[in-house]
């Protein structure tokens, strides 16, 4: 198998795998996540119809979108169906009948020419192993004058949320247990330069780059709770072979690195994470 058929398996694992995880920590998670999908919706506000939200995940920020704009028709690809699932049951609790889940990959399915209003990404196009390609495709499936709003992380150091358990599971040999930790390459921090990331848009021909960082503020209860969302949401599904000893050294080293932002009188961990929102127009 080539490289990008494995990248491209391993990531739809990854996200299948993750979403009982997803599910689970859904609303802690979007209690401030949703700061974002708000902000997109912001800023497309006065888009035509229809808009379409790339790796929209369990669902954001096209809900977001299709609640606050009930006018708006909005589509939501993404390829992992577990992802989805939760996307649909979401969509459900608010009766929202202005949305449409799809499950493709971006990379293969084909977006009609001169179609969406705007096109919209949430921490998704710093994971696509052919992002050129993708914002071609973009660029040409929007209307004249519609706008690609996409969202990615910030420089490792300003995202711990991330950062620490990427950074403890990399100085591991899992490879020996079978885990499969592949494509680093184009991983969460891969457009987190903010140059590199305008450039590759204009390149493509979009223009009125606009960039805004979005600080995100989780807050976590105690040490027990830290270790019990990063195995659900990162850790365990890929670690799940790996022997107790590693397992144990894991965690201990998890909660060294994370008591640096632990507030030693009340326990409460605070862990401050810079996204970056790019705004452009074709
Ligand atoms: C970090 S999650 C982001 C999900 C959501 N937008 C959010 O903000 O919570 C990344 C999502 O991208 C999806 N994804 C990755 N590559 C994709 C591709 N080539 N086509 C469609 N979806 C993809 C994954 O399945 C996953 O659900």
């Amino acid at each position: 198998m080539d490289t990008l058929s494995n990248t491209k398996n391993f990531q739809i694992d990854k996200w299948n795998k993750g979403a009982k995880g997803y599910n689970k920590w859904h609303d802690f998670l979007e209690d401030e996540f949703s700061k974002v999908s708000i902000r997109i919706t912001e800023l497309i506000r006065k888009s035509s119809n229809p808009i379409l939200d790339i790796a929209t995940g369990y669902g954001e920020p096209a809900i977001t979108i299709a609640k606050l704009l009930p006018c708006s028709k909005v589509f939501a690809i993404d390829k992992s169906p577990q992802m989805l699932t939760i996307a649909k049951e979401k969509s459900k609790i608010y009766e929202l009948n202005n949305i449409e889940f799809i499950e493709a990959d971006i990379t293969e399915t084909h977006l009609h020419k001169n179609c969406y209003g705007s096109i919209v990404s949430r921490w998704g196009i710093m994971l696509f192993p052919n992002l050129d390609f993708i914002l071609k495709k973009v660029y040409k499936s929007l209307v004249k004058g519609g706008k690609f709003v996409a969202v990615v992380w910030g420089q490792k150091e300003k995202v711990p949320l991330l950062n620490i358990p990427q950074t403890v599971l990399g100085s591991y040999d899992l490879e020996r247990f079978g885990v499969k930790t592949c494509c680093e390459s184009n991983g969460p921090f891969s457009l987190s330069n903010i140059d590199k990331l305008k450039e590759q848009f204009s390149k493509i021909g979009f223009i009125n780059l606009y960039v805004e960082k979005i600080i995100l503020t989780i807050k976590i209860n105690s040490l027990e709770q830290y270790i019990e969302g990063v195995k659900e949401l990162d850790i365990n599904p890929l670690l799940s072979n790996i022997d107790y000893n590693t397992k144990e050294s894991i965690i201990k080293n998890l909660k060294e690195k994370v008591s640096k932002y632990k507030d030693n009188k009340t326990g409460l961990i605070t862990l401050e994470n810079e996204a970056i929102l790019i705004s452009s127009i074709k």
